[in-house]
């Protein structure tokens, strides 16, 4: 091992994000498909694991593994202490006021469910209406349209431009007496457009309602601070955020979450019960009814520590780079059309070709070894916007690097030419 120190100079060189260095802890990428090296490019899907997160859970499988909150055996107390350590450490990723407004869920979905169901269920009536944008996800639709139905409320859209930027000034005219709670994405996984988030809080809040935030896909992006958006609500996926899939963060501002009835009922959620009354548990277990995941929750409180160790700073920079790089060199390919053009956009890019279903794209760049999603993307909705079937989407990941870009493209090409 080399001893001689680095000069000031040296040190100043070494590049402050090394993607090549950082791929090689991603063991999943160093793989052939269909003969060619992967490119994977679905990480809006989901992301690769690092080996950090992939030695976290098999190392508490191997040496921890116990329930949590009930043994006062050493293994139950190391894994309690393992588990407890990763809400403060998402507490700090999110910069969250108390670790007591961490709750651990499956993922977005649940988490936008739960909210639905408990502080939704409790505030919003007959009559009443919920906000929401033309460009969300399913799951950030479909558990408003439930809880609309149960209580003969009113789901009300605000409209998007052709470049799939919200139109701000729509949004607000919705806003109103009748409006219970609005449901934003942060960032779209269709268009790849990053909302105003903390306009759209002061606007809901000069009229006392709160804000619900889909973090899905800005969280593993930029960098996420829940007190200066001063939204109410913000949920995220793991699997997003290079960790597991089953975990997922709901943060809630803790005056709401206290107000909020439980969820769902059971163990840990609980301060004592008897068949007459059951006096439910303080915050967060409130709202963690059951064993939780903790394998996973491990190895999400893994993924936030890499995360946190590169600077979600430089990866914002970096991929901010890429999709500049790959809009360009795109949105150049005679008979490519880019759908979602926000100005303000990150990690996405949706596309579709003359003449080509976005199918047959998935499929011809799957035989050259990249990896992109085709279809509606889980957002029905923004297709009828823009009156296509479906698109073609390539997302970065943190560990994407321009040669991916240039295969990307040649791969369209090849797309092309075999499609005549
Ligand atoms: N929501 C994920 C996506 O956009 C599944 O692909």
């Amino acid at each position: 091992m080399s001893t001689v120190a680095k000069t000031p100079h040296e040190i100043r060189a070494e590049p402050m994000f090394d993607v090549h260095k950082i791929r090689r802890d991603f063991p999943i990428l160093h793989q052939q498909v269909h003969g060619k090296p992967l490119v994977y490019l679905d990480n809006a899907a989901t992301t690769q694991k690092p080996l950090a997160v992939i030695e976290a859970i098999s190392n508490y499988y191997r040496h921890d593994n116990s329930n949590i909150h009930r043994g006062v055996h050493t293994l139950s107390e190391r894994a309690t202490e393992a588990y407890e350590k990763v809400r403060a450490a998402a507490q700090k990723f999110l910069n969250a006021a108390s670790s007591k407004e961490i709750i651990f869920v499956r993922g977005t979905t649940e988490a936008i469910n739960l909210v639905a169901q408990t502080y939704g269920r409790k505030n919003v009536s007959s009559g009443d209406e919920v906000v929401i944008t033309a460009m969300e996800h399913h799951s950030n639709i479909v558990p408003w349209q439930l809880l609309c139905e149960e209580k003969g409320a009113r789901l009300r859209v605000a409209p998007i431009n052709d470049r799939g930027e919200l139109l701000l000034e729509e949004f607000e005219k919705l806003l109103g007496p009748k409006t219970k709670i609005v449901a934003i994405g942060h960032l779209s996984n269709a268009l790849g457009t990053i909302n105003p988030v903390r306009e759209i809080v002061r606007m809901a809040h000069a009229r006392n309602i709160p804000v619900l935030v889909d973090g899905a896909q800005a969280a593993p992006r930029m960098q996420v601070d829940v007190q200066e958006l001063d939204c109410d609500f913000y949920a995220l996926s793991g699997h997003k955020l290079y960790g597991p899939t089953g975990i997922g963060i709901l943060y809630g501002k803790m005056e709401l979450l206290e107000t909020m009835p439980p969820w769902q009922g059971g163990g840990d959620m609980i301060a004592s019960v008897t068949f007459e009354k059951t006096v439910y548990n303080r915050l967060p277990y409130k709202f963690e009814a059951g064993t939780p995941n903790i394998a996973d929750t491990i190895g999400l409180g893994a993924a936030i520590e890499y995360l946190s160790t590169l600077g979600l700073e430089q990866i914002e920079q970096h991929e901010a780079g890429l999709l500049n790089y790959a809009t360009q060199a795109v949105g150049a390919i005679p008979g490519v059309r880019l759908v979602g053009t926000a100005k303000e956009k990150a990690g996405v890019l949706s596309f579709v070709m003359d003449d080509i279903h976005p199918h047959d794209i998935g499929t011809i760049l799957d035989s050259e070894g990249i990896a992109v999603r085709t279809g509606h993307h889980c957002a029905q909705p923004v297709m009828q916007r823009f009156n296509i079937p479906a698109t073609a989407r390539a997302s970065l990941g943190l560990y994407n690097t321009r040669q991916e870009i240039d295969a990307l493209v040649a791969g369209i090409y090849k797309v092309q030419e075999v499609m005549g």
